[in-house]
């Protein structure tokens, strides 16, 4: 895989907005004999090859899930190293981040999550606003149901102040009250499985899925540009005929 050369494909067939579900950390620890924390800590590096990966060939934007709302159900040594891995990434690669260009947006919910950790994504946030080469979302205690219930009790708190039409509420309007109101065009989920999980479950009302069969922290920009390969084959009909 590392000696395969970025495919050139016309620029309406690059997906604007990928969306990531790392998986298979735990599996590639276990294979080796390695505690689950260090596939995590191996999966890093992927990350950081694939958003570099997407820069190359032209994707705007990339929805990384860090952490679910699910993952909380994981022993309290897996959520504690998670924590501070999230916390300590954000910090450690913030500059290469803004270097490149990149824009560090938050999708989640503050909830349980460590103090340390929203501030860091805070910090992130603001020290990369004005970035335009790609944004990337950082789903960390993020949910795809619990954003659509955010979003409508927002949505119907700005209704009961009158703010809102009820009558006049779109698609795009609803879209708007979510943490990532971008439609996703390539769902990419690595380690074989097969499932959304819980993520971005409005985003992905048309986007093309994409299996790939590499645990996670076996990953590398090629991955994504073969999944942009295939991806650029599928025709997308959005409901047409
Ligand atoms: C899923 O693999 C992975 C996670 C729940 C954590 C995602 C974290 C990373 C990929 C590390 C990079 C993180 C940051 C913050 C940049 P799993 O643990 O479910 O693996 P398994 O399915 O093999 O058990």
């Amino acid at each position: 895989m590392s000696n395969s050369v970025m495919p050139i494909l016309p620029a309406n067939r690059i997906p604007k907005h990928v969306a990531v579900v790392m998986d298979g950390n735990g599996r590639w620890a276990k294979s080796r004999g390695l505690p689950r924390t260090a596939g995590h800590e191996a999966g890093e590096h992927a990350l950081f090859d694939v958003v570099e990966g997407a820069i190359q060939i032209g994707v705007k934007e990339l929805s990384a899930f860090a952490f679910s709302t699910e993952n909380w159900k994981r022993s309290p040594e897996e959520v504690k190293f998670l924590m501070g891995f999230n916390r300590d990434v954000i910090r450690r690669r913030l500059d290469q981040m803004h270097d490149m260009g990149v824009r560090v947006k938050w999708a989640g919910r503050p909830g349980k999550l460590w103090g340390s950790v929203i501030s860091e994504l805070e910090r992130a946030e603001e020290k990369t606003a004005k970035n335009k080469v790609l944004t990337l979302n950082m789903c960390v205690n993020y949910g795809g149901r619990s954003e659509i219930i955010d979003a409508a009790v927002e949505l119907a708190s700005d209704i009961k102040k009158k703010r809102v039409n009820p009558e006049k509420i779109s698609e795009k309007k609803f879209g708007e009250y979510l943490n990532i109101p971008s439609d996703i065009d390539l769902f990419l989920r690595s380690s074989g499985e097969e499932r959304i999980s819980n993520f971005l479950l409005w985003q992905v009302a048309y986007a093309e899925l994409v299996f790939m069969d590499v645990l996670w922290p076996d990953v590398r920009r090629e991955t994504l540009w073969k999944a942009i390969e295939i991806y650029s084959q599928r025709e997308r009909r959005f409901g047409n005929a």
